[in-house]
């Protein structure tokens, strides 16, 4: 398996950063994860556009050349991967580059950053997608600007771990007594033919099946609610679903042992996979 690193192919063994990039030292840099199948990206334009607001919000300056090769590079890497058929992920991280002795100040002269490419097979989470998931719900003690997405995933690795060990497939984040999303996924109820979820802003990432569900509930006409949810409403919800890159959509049917509506996934999620998978397939 081979992976990009600054300007090169190589065996992912072979691969190797510095001890002093930032991105090891200081979790300084941003990532994203696309899904491709049968070699064509799925909304790859929407990715980069959310890398770019990534970069310019942590200040990271990413050459115009390089950030216009990405798409290039990907295909490059998918090719020599053999992801060109079936399913696959590819994953991209940008730091701000390797500076020595560590300060907590950017890099002065700048250094280039670090841009790091991998792809992967990906098999998605049928049995999940058709039976659904129980989650728990913990705190959101994440920074507030949640819409950058960083490499710093310490919140979301020990929410997922810790819902892991609860039993549980996933987590449901609540900030101040309101629904935020979920360490890997964006979070969507659905209460009396009414979809609901959290606004765009700086306590959520703006996922990009996100948006792709909020366009396929607008052309059929599903009234849209973009308003944080109180944790006391969660458990009255007659559907709940995650949404994400490597989730898909993902009905929850129960939260902190608490059955969702029926207990088994809702009409509302089964027409948003059927109609998300038209367009992710399609
Ligand atoms: N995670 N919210 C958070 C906190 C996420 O990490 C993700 C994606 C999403 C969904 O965003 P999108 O629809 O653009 O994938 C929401 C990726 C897949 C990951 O960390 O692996």
């Amino acid at each position: 398996m081979q992976v990009y690193l600054n300007g090169e192919f190589l065996e992912q063994k072979k691969a190797a950063v510095s001890v002093a990039d930032r991105g090891f030292v200081f979790g300084d840099g941003v990532y994203e994860v696309t899904r491709i199948i049968n070699g064509k990206f799925f909304q790859e334009e929407e990715h980069l556009v959310r890398l770019d607001e990534g970069l310019k919000g942590l200040k990271i300056n990413l050459n115009d050349e390089l950030r216009h090769s990405i798409p290039e590079i990907s295909r490059d890497l998918i090719k020599r991967n053999g992801h060109t058929e079936g399913e696959a992920t590819v994953y991209l991280q940008i730091t701000r580059g390797a500076a020595f002795p560590r300060t907590h100040t950017f890099p002065d002269p700048e250094v280039p950053p670090t841009i790091y490419l991998s792809s992967g097979p990906f098999k998605p989470h049928k049995e999940l997608h058709e039976r659904g998931v129980e989650v728990i719900t913990v705190p959101d003690v994440r920074w507030t600007r949640c819409n950058l997405k960083t490499i710093n995933l310490l919140p979301n690795t020990l929410a997922k771990q810790q819902a892991k060990e609860a039993g549980a497939n996933s987590a449901i984040m609540i900030r101040d007594g309101v629904v935020t999303e979920s360490p890997n996924a964006n979070i969507f109820g659905v209460k009396d033919g009414k979809l609901f979820t959290f606004p765009a802003s700086n306590y959520i990432l703006n996922g990009i099946t996100r948006r792709v569900v909020i366009d396929i509930a607008n052309s059929n006409n599903i009234p849209l609610i973009t308003e944080p949810v109180r944790q006391d409403d969660l458990y009255d919800m007659d559907e709940l679903f995650f949404t994400g890159t490597t989730t898909d959509i993902q009905p929850i049917i129960k939260v902190d042992g608490r059955k969702i509506g029926s207990g088994k996934p809702g009409e509302v999620v089964r027409s948003i996979q059927k109609e998300y998978n038209n367009r992710l397939y399609g």
